[in-house]
């Protein structure tokens, strides 16, 4: 029987099309339906899925006193007041976020849950904010006792991602602080975290509250901070907060009308001046703490070494951290209302437009 010669080509575009055809995507379920009730209903992992194009989730969501300490890869985290919140950063020293987003695991500033603890001095000045849908921790941070790279612009967390498994892949996220008087905890389904330029905010979003979503947009990852969480946390100042909501993040109101601001896409390159001045809602009453007091485990000798820095100025550069820098990007001061952008191309370039 004659050989029928197929050309080699055929054979590579085959195999080409039978690894697109086998690799996919998505998850059968996106993390953000997932729902597990904390501790006991806690799953190894939450991501469950193999063979997708990210591959499978790098830690756990089971943690316990065994896999507490610096090598920890919980990736189940807590939000709960300034003394209680956790982080998502890399589990590797010298790591960018862009390159980790979906393998970050928890630091937490508070032992005893199985997680990685926030070495001491990593925070030099937190604001906790407590509104009727939405807890939210911000603040100052020497991001490479997190692993994180010096000068990494970072990046936003979310459990959405391009891909729906979130960043971190399967990251649970739980709170005491909705309503639950006696202590029981509840799965916080929408939530942001960026993380970079030496900052974070982290804002959680009431499940109960009609606009959980909203609150806790997570389309807006190139504009950092003061848009998506704006607040007046300041260095060396510790301080827990009862407040008003913010606006959702991306949208504004000018002259009374209610706009809504687009996100250009990366390709169109570094962000245009925005059209607008995140407003940073009142806060109801607001009481200071000493650092020291605050993670007595992890920061004997910590924060208390910047309550020297100037506190209070959110009048910086113009009025605001929002002053337009000389090259179109945005200025902020090193106490001024936080504000970082996140992952992009242009990385450490648009880092330096944004800051400087
Ligand atoms: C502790 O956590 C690890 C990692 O998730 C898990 O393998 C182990 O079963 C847990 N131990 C207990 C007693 O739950
Ligand atoms: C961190 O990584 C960068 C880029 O790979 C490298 O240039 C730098 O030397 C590293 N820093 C440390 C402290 O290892
Ligand atoms: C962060 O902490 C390390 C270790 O204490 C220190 O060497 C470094 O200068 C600090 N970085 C910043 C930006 O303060
Ligand atoms: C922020 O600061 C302004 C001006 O001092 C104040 O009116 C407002 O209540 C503060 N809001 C928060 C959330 O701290």
């Amino acid at each position: 029987m004659p050989q029928v010669a197929i050309p080699p080509i055929v054979v590579v575009a085959a195999l080409a099309v039978s690894l697109a055809v086998a690799q996919s995507t998505f998850p059968a379920t996106p993390l953000v339906s997932k729902r597990f009730s904390y501790p006991t209903g806690i799953p190894y992992k939450a991501d469950t899925d193999v063979g997708l194009i990210r591959g499978e989730q790098s830690g756990y969501n089971i943690c316990n006193s065994t896999t507490e300490g610096q090598n920890s890869l919980c990736q189940t985290g807590f939000i709960n007041g300034l003394d209680d919140f956790c982080l998502w950063a890399p589990s590797k020293a010298n790591s960018t976020i862009a390159d980790t987003e979906g393998e970050e695991v928890a630091w937490c500033t508070k032992p005893g849950r199985g997680t990685r603890l926030i070495p001491s001095g990593a925070l030099q000045g937190v604001q906790f904010m407590k509104t009727p849908d939405y807890i939210q921790v911000v603040g100052y941070l020497n991001q490479s006792l997190i692993n994180m790279q010096d000068g990494d612009f970072g990046g936003e967390l979310d459990p959405h991602g391009a891909d729906l498994r979130g960043n971190p892949m399967g990251g649970l996220l739980y709170t005491q602080q909705f309503n639950t008087p006696s202590g029981q905890w509840t799965q916080v389904i929408e939530w942001h975290n960026f993380m970079g330029g030496e900052r974070f905010c982290f804002k959680a979003c009431d499940p109960a509250g009609a606009h959980a979503a909203d609150f806790c947009q997570h389309i807006f990852d190139r504009i950092g901070c003061a848009y998506n969480a704006p607040n007046n946390a300041t260095q060396g100042v510790f301080e827990s907060c009862l407040g008003d909501n913010q606006d959702f993040p991306g949208i504004y109101t000018v002259n009374g009308q209610v706009m809504t601001y687009t996100q250009p896409p990366e390709e169109a390159g570094p962000i245009p001046p925005l059209p607008y001045q995140p407003r940073v809602p009142p806060s109801s009453s607001c009481t200071q703490f000493d650092s020291a007091k605050l993670y007595p485990v992890q920061t004997a000798t910590s924060a208390t070494s910047t309550n020297n820095q100037p506190s209070g100025t959110q009048s910086g550069a113009g009025g605001s951290q929002g002053t337009q820098g000389s090259n179109g990007g945005r200025r902020a001061g090193v106490s001024e209302l936080i504000g970082m952008t996140s992952v992009s191309f242009v990385g450490v370039f648009f880092s330096m437009l944004f800051f400087s």
